[in-house]
């Protein structure tokens, strides 16, 4: 079997796309604008954002493309080439969540925009994503950011930074979807910079961009391509197990945040917390927490091989302390650390399914590629996608003379 290192989703051009757009929306005197962001990739720090810890992340090549052109009404007219479903949604209503529709993305974003006082006018909106869906790249963040950008970009709202678009896109996520996520992934997304990594402190927001380069070596993405049925549920719950842990230390130890406890600490008073269970999720955070700090200091000594051992730990502790992984992510995982020349491998984003990302030697990707898919596939039925990330810049408007 022959497995090809390719994106299940493909983005069209920016060309065929303003075609698209004006096939749908027709031609008047205004051009559209064009805008791009990212998704993110997780290299280390899982569930530890809403945790107020530390993480990680990098911002990808895959993205969301937005074309848009205001209108005279308040009508939003939304398409994407990625979903089926396209929609004439008038503000004038306020903002309601459309059940099961994408489109309480970008409706989360432009509710978030009018609690600000921000007056919008209606839109016609094109959208078009290479980020697959559900693999924990946070094609979700994506959609979020690259309306957030391009809103606050058209209506020249210059109050924003990249900062407060993430904020505002979390806000969205938390209030509007009912996700409880942190912040890790549209601070990722807003704040991405080709060949750097993103070492952010969910708690006061305080972040370096921290050289990233692969000598030798590929960053390869494996998508489990599971559907991921409870992730939501699996994953406010996780949230609420993390709030019990802080609930039975505070009273022993003032914190309001796993993430405030050091490792050690933690270790001394880790018996207030009777519930073994919660004992085993705090014991990961706070692990995760330290792992990131090594991972950083390793990366600074240019030491790869310690790095790769702290994601093989991470992958350890995910699935044994915090069990977010399941047999897909775990069956990846133990593929890609039999391959000599595979330096770390572990799940990324929320679990339940989705994404493994590895460090894997130049010389052995298609090895590797070939070797998990065909393992994976035997023992699990399934057939995994493969991507080599590259580690890409933040959100841009893409500008073009005509379409
Ligand atoms: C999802 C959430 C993030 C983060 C990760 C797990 O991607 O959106 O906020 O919690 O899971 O690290």
């Amino acid at each position: 079997m022959v497995f090809s290192v390719t994106s299940n989703t493909r983005a069209m051009n920016i060309h065929e796309l303003g075609t698209l757009f004006f096939e749908l929306y027709g031609h008047n005197d205004q051009s559209p604008r064009a805008y791009f962001a990212p998704g993110r990739v997780n290299l280390i720090g899982e569930h530890t954002d809403y945790n107020g810890g530390f993480v990680l992340p990098c911002a990808l090549q895959f993205g969301t493309y937005l074309l848009l052109r205001q209108r005279p009404d308040k009508l939003l007219k939304l398409a994407s080439t990625n979903f089926e479903d396209k929609a004439e949604y008038d503000q004038s209503n306020g903002y309601i969540k459309q059940q099961g529709r994408w489109i309480n993305y970008p409706l989360g974003i432009f509710q978030q925009f009018e609690v600000l006082g921000i007056n919008l006018p209606g839109f016609d909106m094109l959208y078009s994503g290479d980020i697959p869906n559900s693999a924990g790249l946070s094609s979700s963040a994506s959609i979020e950011m690259v309306t957030a950008y391009a809103l606050a970009s058209v209506l020249s709202v210059t109050s924003l930074e990249m900062t407060d678009l993430a904020m505002l896109s979390k806000r969205s996520e938390n209030e509007f979807i009912g996700l409880n996520c942190g912040i890790m992934d549209m601070f990722a997304v807003g704040m991405g910079s080709a060949d750097h990594a993103i070492f952010l402190n969910c708690l006061t927001l305080e972040y370096k961009r921290v050289p990233f380069i692969l000598n030798g070596y590929k960053l390869v993405i494996a998508n489990t391509n599971k559907q991921r049925g409870l992730a939501d549920s699996k994953y406010n719950e996780r949230v609420r197990e993390c709030r019990e842990a802080v609930d039975a230390i505070s009273p022993h130890f003032s914190i309001n945040h796993l993430g405030e406890i050091g490792y050690m600490e933690f270790f001394k008073i880790q018996d207030v917390i009777e519930d073994e269970r919660v004992r085993r999720r705090a014991r990961h955070v706070i692990s995760e927490n330290q792992r990131v700090l090594n991972a950083v200091a390793a990366l600074h000594k240019n030491d790869i091989l310690q790095f790769g051992a702290l994601m093989n730990a991470s992958h350890e502790s995910l699935r044994d302390n915090y069990e977010v992984t399941g047999i897909e992510l775990d069956t990846l995982v133990e593929e890609a650390q039999k391959i000599h020349g595979v330096i770390g491998s572990r799940m990324t984003g929320a679990g339940f399914g989705g994404c493994t990302v590895s460090i894997v030697k130049d010389e052995v990707v298609d090895t590797f590629i070939r070797e998990v898919g065909e393992n994976y596939k035997q023992r699990t039925g399934l057939t995994a996608s493969f991507y080599i990330a590259e580690v890409s810049g933040g959100p841009k408007e893409i500008l073009m003379e005509t379409f």
